[in-house]
């Protein structure tokens, strides 16, 4: 707890339009579990985040005004009126990204969240079954914890990274396939190339564009539901900016945009318009 005691148990500046507020969070854990990607823990005191849900996040000390989204990949709730601990898989991808890999145990970040819907929200109604989870490279932190949520249907967890694995620890799947490009530390190739939707009853993917828009034609072609988590710059993650949209299908079949930060970050996959958010 004397940690806990060092962090600023208020909230900071001003509340967000969706009345979320950023806490200073003080950095108990930084770990380098691969090329490019940092491993953080913060003491959190606010609500524990569900999987797939993310936060803004910026270093204290930064150069950027503007917080980074990220993905929720770990939480321990603390001791009874404690903060609990919250982990992120952080790649190294530009300056927000940078300071926040440089950050050191006893470091702060500004931190506001969760934001955005679940994995489990937005595939509620999907009949029982075994469901396929298919990460790539740091897509893996919204799946793996989705993955240590109690209570779900069972799993199959197809995990790809360029080289060495990370982030799957913890996973206790009813099978854990893990494919990387110089086949370091598993199957040789990309995570596309082992799996199949056919018998599964629902499929989540977080990951590079490519591999989104494969699963998802797949999945589209056997008939199975399938969800995917998408990534946009983001300014005020709270739905108020308009700066993080995404083409989408609405019900009538009409084009729409949908805002990635408030009504994402995971969409029914048959409802993105792939091309026209990633482009051809
Ligand atoms: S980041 Fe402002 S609406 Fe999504």
């Amino acid at each position: 707890m004397e940690a806990w005691r060092k962090m600023a148990e208020k909230p900071i500046g001003a509340a967000l339009p969706n009345g979320k507020r950023f806490y200073r969070c003080e950095c108990i854990d930084q770990k380098r579990p691969a090329n490019e990607i940092t491993g953080l823990e913060f003491l959190w005191p606010g609500p524990k985040p569900e999987g797939g849900q993310f936060f803004m996040v910026r270093a204290e000390r930064s150069g950027v005004f503007l917080g980074r989204p990220l993905s929720a990949a770990s939480f321990k709730p603390g001791p009874e009126g404690g903060p609990g601990v919250l982990g992120f898989l952080v790649l190294d991808k530009g300056q927000g990204t940078h300071e926040l890999c440089s950050l050191r145990p006893g470091e702060t970040a500004e931190i506001s969240g969760p934001l955005g819907n679940s994995w489990a929200a937005a595939a509620a109604g999907i009949p029982e079954g075994v469901a396929a989870f298919i990460s790539g490279g740091v897509g893996v932190a919204p799946l793996a914890l989705y993955a240590s949520e109690p209570g779900k249907r069972p799993f199959d967890f197809y995990a790809g990274f360029k080289s060495k694995p990370y982030g799957v620890e913890g996973v206790k799947s009813r099978s854990l396939i893990i494919a990387a490009e110089d086949g370091e530390g598993g199957l040789k190739g990309r995570i596309p190339d082992f799996f199949s939707p056919v018998g599964y009853s629902v499929v989540f993917s977080c990951g590079p564009e490519a591999m989104l828009k494969t699963v998802a034609a797949v999945c589209e072609e056997a008939g199975v539901p399938c969800f995917v988590s998408l990534e946009r710059r983001m300014a005020c993650g709270a739905g108020a900016c308009l700066g993080c949209t995404v083409k989408t299908w609405d019900a009538n079949n009409a084009r729409q945009n949908s805002r990635c930060c408030a009504d994402g970050p995971i969409f029914a996959a048959n409802t993105v318009i792939f091309d026209e958010v990633f482009g051809e």
